[in-house]
């Protein structure tokens, strides 16, 4: 394990547990030669081959067959005979994009860099990671490119990211700057995404990949609902459990673009990294430009194989801080509750009621600040309603906390709204671009967090509220995406830098915050998934998985979500019926059960329930509670998808297989329909389980190989869950 190097062929082999990724230096660029499956000892079995090929020019006239239009590259570049799309492109101040890097040099070193300003998976130890840097130098303008590599020991898994150095004495200006390039020799793949829309997130798509280019991306300034920042390559005979799968997922929240490019001999380009469009950057002499982490899994496992690495990968080693391995409390949100409509007798009301159901944080969210009545006002004026928090938070929280529970409070701490006593302050203080209108979105701005003072500012009314109270939890909102893109503290020749330089403003202010209070656990939310990222994660270690609560619509969002994501990051609450995004009417059964696979809360006024709903509450707090760890905190596999027909199942298994849980949804209800069986996954096969609600055992072999019956479901919206005990 680890990375080697050959002098004598120029190549880096990188093995992590079960993975190889290979890199050989050909005639001073940096080629692709495989990722997949480790392989002991490489021999160049299939070493780079090259012929005429017509209309694939020659950078070197001493090597007349050689192109990099036909080399499968690691960080190419477009305009010395590479036509595909380029990883990254450099304007100089004469105004061309032409540039010529080659490999200088190289490092190979124990552990893993922090990113500067930027989140990253991390080490806790040197022995835990290998990073290797490849330094590229373009010596007409004496700038360099590092692009490094880590492969951890633990976790199968590689990163990589790419720093620009401007060592020269002449600006340069990145066009373009990727996190990551493979190019697969080899173009038999389905491609995978994430595509969505606000309330509908992380839907799974899979098609087969065909000649051309095929892109994903966010303009939106978010990592956004619409697209995840993740991608990946199948072969099209894998399934969960079986079968190849390249995965690519960006560790950044804004602006992002993913794609891959079949060209005409099947050879397939990935790249990935913050969206060239509408940026570019400015290098100083003596300047550099880190970009964001790509993470790479390669599982031959199928997705469930991917999916198992990213959830450890990003639990352990991209969360952080108190709660990155602590259970998650049972939360009730007042939101979906009385929306703006509360004051704090009807809050004390919802809070107490919960407390009797075994509830264990109450979340006041929006419209507890300024004079926030409707989503019309007061982003930015974080001070309390006295209105309709005559004694204050303190008071509030003091009281909650007193009976016994856990309070948090909702912020949107990047907004501004027009009618604020902020803006009014600061009309220049927003995102916007002198002489133009400036487009609100939910009637609101975005406080231009590419300023020092906007962010300082931010940072102290949120931070004067948090000290002010026994706040233990924050939901973070954030409810528009960015248009009239422009900071008026940039010079013109950086205006294209704002909307990255905002995400920078966001980790900052997030880092900042978090650090400051330690003991809080934070949950994002973008009006619900919109900002579902790993580089959200390393600041906050849950988000909240979706502003819809129908708990039929919640099996697709959650099970698409997982592909990447842990069960530990993911929100889910039970809310009332009709429910308020789809008006469908589902038992308080089944929207327990889909919540309960997650971060479980509730979202409605339990004060108004009857006493059986209150009892129902009563009995799935509490049956949670004894399986919280194996849910938050065990494997996670999927067994039957919501996306090709009207069955889900999933199971999450304890770390020693002594434990597990297991979920099964019927959606539609069919006539005279055909009898079900669900094949588990994940536990120990010499191992005999009891299903406690069957109150009957099985063998782990039997359970997994042969399946166990699932009862007749009548009905529409039916679902069990069964929890399994290990006998020995
Ligand atoms: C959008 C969030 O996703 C909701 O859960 C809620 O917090 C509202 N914002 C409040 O305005």
């Amino acid at each position: 394990m680890g990375i080697t190097y050959d002098g004598q062929t120029k190549t880096f082999h990188l093995q992590s547990e079960r993975t190889s990724y290979i890199i050989q230096v050909y005639n001073g660029y940096l080629a692709h030669l495989y990722w997949g499956k480790k392989i002991d000892s490489y021999n160049h079995g299939t070493k780079l081959r090259f012929k005429d090929r017509s209309f694939s020019p020659n950078p070197d006239l001493t090597e007349p067959l050689f192109s990099l239009d036909t080399m499968p590259q690691e960080y190419p570049a477009f305009g010395n005979t590479d036509f595909h799309i380029p990883a990254y492109q450099i304007q100089l101040e004469n105004g061309t994009t032409v540039t010529n890097f080659q490999y200088k040099s190289h490092r190979i070193v124990k552990g893993k860099d922090e990113l500067d300003g930027l989140p990253a998976t991390y080490v806790e130890s040197d022995s835990e990671a290998q990073t290797l840097e490849l330094t590229l130098i373009d010596e007409v303008i004496d700038a360099e490119i590092i692009v490094s590599y880590t492969v951890f020991t633990t976790f199968d898994v590689m990163t990589r990211s790419v720093r620009f150095v401007n060592n020269g004495s002449k600006k340069l200006k990145l066009l373009k700057a990727a996190s990551v390039n493979v190019d697969f020799r080899e173009s038999d793949f389905e491609l995978i995404t994430l595509p969505g829309a606000w309330s509908r997130e992380r839907y799974m798509e899979r098609e087969k990949l065909r000649s051309g280019i095929q892109m994903i991306e966010s303009r939106r300034g978010a990592s956004s609902h619409q697209f995840n920042p993740f991608l990946a390559l199948v072969r099209p005979e894998t399934t969960e459990e079986f079968g190849e799968v390249f995965g690519f997922n960006l560790v950044y929240s804004g602006n992002f673009q993913a794609s891959v490019e079949v060209d005409q001999f099947q050879y397939s380009r990935v790249t990935m990294g913050i969206n060239p469009f509408d940026f570019s950057w400015v290098l100083d002499p003596g300047q550099t430009f880190q970009t964001p982490e790509a993470v790479m899994v390669y599982s031959d496992q199928g997705l469930g194989g991917m999916s198992k690495t990213f959830h450890h990968l990003y639990r352990d080693r991209l969360c952080r801080g108190k709660y990155r391995n602590q259970l998650r409390p049972i939360l009730i949100n007042n939101w979906e509750a009385t929306y703006f409509d509360f004051n704090e007798e009807k809050i004390v009301d919802i809070a107490n009621a919960s407390k009797q159901l075994g509830i264990e944080l109450f979340v006041l969210d929006d419209g507890w600040f300024g004079k926030r009545n409707s989503d019309k006002g007061s982003l930015g004026d974080w001070f309390v309603d006295r209105d309709k928090l005559p004694n204050g938070i303190e008071h509030l929280a003091n009281q909650i906390v007193g009976n016994d529970m856990q309070f948090g409070l909702w912020f949107e701490p990047e907004m501004i709204s027009v009618d604020s006593d902020l803006y009014r302050a600061h009309p220049d203080w927003c995102i916007h671009v002198p002489d133009r209108s400036r487009s609100e979105g939910r009637n609101q701005l975005i406080l231009d967090l590419t300023r020092k003072e906007v962010c300082d500012e931010v940072i102290k009314r949120v931070s004067d509220i948090l000290a002010s109270a026994p706040i233990s939890y924050v939901k973070w909102d954030m409810n528009r995406h960015m248009t009239e893109v422009g900071s008026i503290s940039l010079p013109a020749e950086r205006q294209r830098e704002t909307a990255h330089r905002y995400i920078l403003g966001v980790y900052y202010v997030m880092d900042q915050i978090t650090n400051a209070f330690p003991d809080v656990l934070f949950e994002s939310c973008s009006g619900g998934g919109g900002r579902f990222d790993p580089g959200i994660l390393y600041y906050m270690p849950q988000t909240w998985t979706s502003d819809n609560t129908d708990a039929i619509s919640r099996l697709k969002i959650q099970y698409g979500t997982s592909l990447i994501y842990p069960i530990s990051a993911m929100g889910s609450h039970v809310s009332a019926v009709p429910n308020h995004q789809v008006n469908r009417m589902t038992s308080l059964d089944i929207r327990g059960h889909v919540a309960m696979s997650g971060n479980f809360g509730y979202e409605l006024d339990v004060s108004t329930l009857s006493e059986e709903e209150k009892m129902e509450i009563k009995e799935q707090v509490n049956w949670y509670k004894g399986v919280r760890p194996i849910i938050q905190f065990g494997d996670f596999y999927r067994l039957k998808s919501p996306f090709v027909q009207s069955h889900t199942s999933w199971m999450f298994v304890s770390d020693d297989q002594t434990e597990a849980v297991l979920a099964y949804f019927s959606t539609l209800a069919e006539a005279n329909a055909p009898f079900t069986k669900v094949k588990l996954r994940g536990l120990d096969p010499n191992n005999v389980y009891k299903i406690v609600e069957l109150d009957q055992e099985f063998t782990g072999q039997e359970l997994m190989y042969a399946g166990v019956n699932i009862p007749e479901l009548h009905g529409d919206f039916q679902s069990i869950m069964w929890t399994l005990q290990a006998k020995y």
